[in-house]
């Protein structure tokens, strides 16, 4: 079942920012804006139980704090080593000004 839940603002995440989000009833989610679009994430890297949030973010590509795995916010895709499985992507609604994610 697809549940839409809303993540924050599109002023809370600008250009080149991350913001994690706790929504009750919701994995732990990740919001990026990559130069203007907007992309969510699983917050949590595949390899472990890393926050992604709580690593680096630069152009379209999140690396993970612990071991230094990355991914492509906007396919989920693995790009770095040790990560190899994919990160789980949502669909972004923007509604005004408001954005929400399906899960
Ligand atoms: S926990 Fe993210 S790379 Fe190991």
């Amino acid at each position: 079942m697809v549940t839409k839940v809303k993540l924050c603002n599109e002023a809370d995440v600008a250009p080149g920012q991350m913001l994690r989000v706790d929504a009750p009833g919701a994995p732990p989610l990740a919001v990026f804006n990559v130069a203007g679009a907007f992309f969510v994430t699983s917050n949590v890297c595949t390899h472990n139980i890393a926050m992604l949030t709580d690593g680096y973010f630069e152009g379209d590509i999140v690396e993970c704090p612990l071991h230094g795995g990355c991914f492509n916010v906007k396919s989920g895709e693995a790009t770095a080593f040790p990560c190899e499985k994919p990160l789980q992507t949502y669909p972004v609604v923007v509604e005004g000004d408001e954005l929400y994610a399906e899960v």
